[in-house]
């Protein structure tokens, strides 16, 4: 952590032209070091004093630098446990055709994956879900809210209604909530996907790592069992930064009846 700080501050005595105000001063030097990779995705940054002492400055003027890092997403902050470098997203592509489950996509791409819960239990049906699961007003739903995550980055928030007569018990769901349908034989073979962009609230922004405001992919996902049931109301929250949709196009309409194609 010496060897760093040293650098750190031999490149902040150079940084910036004379006049900025020292806080953009070290701003500029800390962005260079991550830039140049003299510090590291996930490395840890020295503490706001080491870096106030090492660079002769206040401890207000490093919080200033260090705040502006952290909304730019540059830095995260781990409560109780100091400054990071923000982890670099891979990005995901994901296929829009398929009906799969994020642990089933993940493990695909040899991504570990876990789930952090933020709901679970059972709940009187709000009217979008007691339209879209076509309950009464008396039913009651099962929700499975989780913040998902891929080799230690947060990629996801879901949050999951469904009938309490398809999840009876909430807590069934481990780490995989189409591992626990397919257990019952209640596993969905469709599903309607609505994407729209988004920009993230704070209490999400949070979840996932990224500053406030940064760009989200919001998808509803609705499925149904073969019976034209429907089995689950997804809301979920990707992060714009890790994931790609991709669909596949096929020629229709008139060109496509030409060569004989449905
Ligand atoms: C995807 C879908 C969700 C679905 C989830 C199930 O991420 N967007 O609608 O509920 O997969 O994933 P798992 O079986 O890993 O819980």
């Amino acid at each position: 952590m010496a060897d760093l700080a040293e650098t750190l501050f031999q490149s902040f005595k150079g940084a910036g032209p004379n006049g900025a105000p020292l806080y953009v001063k070290l701003r500029r030097s800390i962005e260079d070091a991550v830039e140049h990779g003299i510090i590291r995705p996930g490395d840890a940054l020295p503490s706001e004093r080491d870096i106030a002492v090492g660079a002769d400055i206040s401890r207000v003027t490093v919080r200033k630098a260090v705040q502006h890092l952290v909304r730019s997403g540059i830095l995260i902050q781990r409560h109780g446990s100091g400054t990071f470098v923000a982890p670099r997203v891979e990005r995901v592509e994901q296929s829009l055709s398929l009906l799969t489950s994020f642990t089933e996509d993940m493990a695909r791409r040899g991504m570990t994956v876990r789930s952090e819960w933020l709901d679970r239990g059972i709940y009187p049906a709000s009217p979008d879900e007691m339209m879209i699961l076509g309950l009464s007003s008396k039913e009651l739903v099962s929700r499975v809210s989780r913040l998902r995550i891929a080799n230690d980055t947060p990629l996801a928030i879901e949050r999951a209604s469904l009938s309490v007569a398809t999840l009876p018990d909430p807590s069934a769901v481990n780490s995989s909530l189409y591992a626990a349908l397919d257990e019952t034989g209640n596993r969905p073979v469709r599903a309607v996907q609505r994407i729209s962009a988004a920009n993230l609230g704070e209490a999400d922004a949070r979840l996932l790592q990224v500053p406030a405001g940064s760009a989200s992919l919001n998808i509803e996902r609705i499925s149904y069992v073969s019976t034209g049931k429907v089995v689950e109301f997804t809301r979920s929250i990707y992060r714009g930064d890790a994931y790609d949709f991709v669909a596949e196009l096929r020629m229709g309409g008139p060109a496509a009846r030409a060569e004989g194609k449905p």
